[in-house]
């Protein structure tokens, strides 16, 4: 298992590019099952959880070329085996995301249920209702969820909770069902957004892309399309606040500003100097971190993906700060490494009272998730002297070679076999 070496207190400085989004791609990836032709992908990130999705598709018969670096074409149009098996689905939850595209292009599914997560339960029951009331027959056997049906038919579904890949796999199940599905209370995350344009190119009708309500006119076939990934906002949120936990000055390229107001909101709120041009954000932070009290929520409240990263700079502080996640229901684990370090914290069900250190001391920690781990490096590159993350392998799912990124920015990073 691979660990990261940090040599913390520099403050980092240069410019960085953001790579393509990892929960735009997933679904991407997945909506070319529903396509009778090929699909052309460009700004893939290279990820573990990409090389995944991939994988699962390739196991069901699917074909692809990379087209360059970052490109891929996926030919997924006549699958011989329609099944997400358990080895995968394990290791990766978006594999769920298959469900609803496998329904819809071939009447069957049998896709592994994914089971517990670090961060919560996160159960899957409203892609199987509102699969049910689009008409498919659905059974849990032996921890897969099987399901089949003739056609999908449309059906007018509410989400609640707002759900990111439910809307996700609805949407894609949808698009070829008979008639209108109506899908109120949908996500309406960037990368819903950039998934329903994948579609949209692809030939489906959908209404509404980006609002509460969706509604999407089935059609007969999907054919060929060209489409390009959007940026990774955590990614991008995550490096803006490293330039912040070190004191340094970032150019950061290749994002979306529009994708990241609320995270930019907090960066100004905690004493960030902030400026941008079309596609690329400068920062620094001198001085001293003010807290800032924030809760999470679904787009375009603050995300959940960034609360972590966000509990850093706070411990950072000059004061006291209120951290509330509301939308998964253990995801602070990185409290009790944090205090390893010398944070701060008191926690109270799902709220952080945060209590400004300043500065956070070097120990050897364990990252227990992906945004987690993120949230240790920035404490490693914040703190004086060596700190040692061990599992970086939660990193390695979200965050394309990320210790290659921080040492072009001046940090003192190593990769280390164990
Ligand atoms: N929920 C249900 N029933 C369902 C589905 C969801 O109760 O059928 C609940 C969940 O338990 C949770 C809430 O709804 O409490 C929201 O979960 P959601 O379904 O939106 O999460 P997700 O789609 O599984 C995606 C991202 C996560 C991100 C969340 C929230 C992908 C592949 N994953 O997960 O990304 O945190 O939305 O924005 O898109 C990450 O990248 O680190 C990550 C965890």
């Amino acid at each position: 298992m691979q660990k990261l070496k940090i040599n913390g207190g520099i403050s980092l400085s240069g410019e960085i590019d953001i790579s393509g989004s990892k929960n735009a791609a997933l679904p991407i990836i997945a909506s070319s099952i529903l396509s009778s032709s090929c699909l052309k992908i460009s700004n893939i990130p290279k990820l573990h959880d990409v090389s995944t999705m991939i994988e699962l598709l390739k196991t069901m018969g699917a074909s692809y070329t990379n087209q360059g670096d970052y490109c891929l074409k996926i030919e997924a149009n006549n699958l011989n085996n329609h099944i997400a098996p358990y080895h995968l689905v394990k290791t990766m939850r978006a594999s769920i995301l298959v469900l609803g595209p496998l329904l819809a292009r071939y009447g069957k599914a049998r896709v592994s249920l994914p089971g517990g997560c670090a961060i919560g339960a996160r159960p899957v029951n409203l892609h199987i209702d509102g699969l049910r009331k689009m008409g498919a027959d659905i059974q849990i056997k032996e921890g897969y969820i099987d399901a089949k049906v003739n056609r999908l038919k449309g059906a007018k579904i509410f989400l609640d909770p707002i759900t990111v890949t439910g809307t996700a796999n609805l949407m894609m199940a949808a698009t070829l069902a008979e008639g209108k599905t109506i899908i109120e209370n949908a996500a309406i995350e960037p990368e819903i957004v950039n998934l329903g344009e994948c579609l949209q190119s692809m030939g489906a009708k959908i209404g509404g892309l980006g609002t509460r309500v969706m509604s999407i006119e089935g059609v007969d076939y999907l054919g060929e399309a060209d489409h390009e990934v959007i940026p990774d906002r955590i990614e991008a949120a995550t490096f803006l606040i490293a330039a912040c936990v070190t004191k340094g000055s970032l150019r950061v390229n290749r994002v979306r500003i529009d994708h990241l107001d609320s995270v930019i909101d907090l960066l100004k709120r905690a004493g960030a100097t902030i400026s941008f041009d079309e596609n690329h954000i400068d920062i620094s932070l001198k001085g001293a971190i003010k807290p800032i009290d924030f809760t999470t929520n679904p787009y375009p409240g603050v995300p959940t993906d960034v609360q972590a990263q966000f509990m850093v700079l706070n411990v950072l502080a000059e004061g006291d700060s209120k951290i509330i996640e509301t939308i998964f229901e253990n995801r602070l684990m990185h409290v009790l490494e944090l205090q390893r370090m010398g944070a701060s914290i008191n926690l109270d069900k799902n709220t952080a009272y945060v209590k400004g250190v300043r500065k956070l001391s070097a120990a050897p920690v364990m990252a227990t998730d992906l945004r987690a781990s993120a949230a240790l490096v920035l404490a490693g590159l914040a703190a004086k002297g060596e700190t040692i993350i061990d599992r970086i392998y939660h990193i390695d799912r979200g965050y394309e070679e990320i210790d290659q990124k921080l040492f072009q920015l001046g940090a003192k990073v190593l990769r280390l076999d164990s």
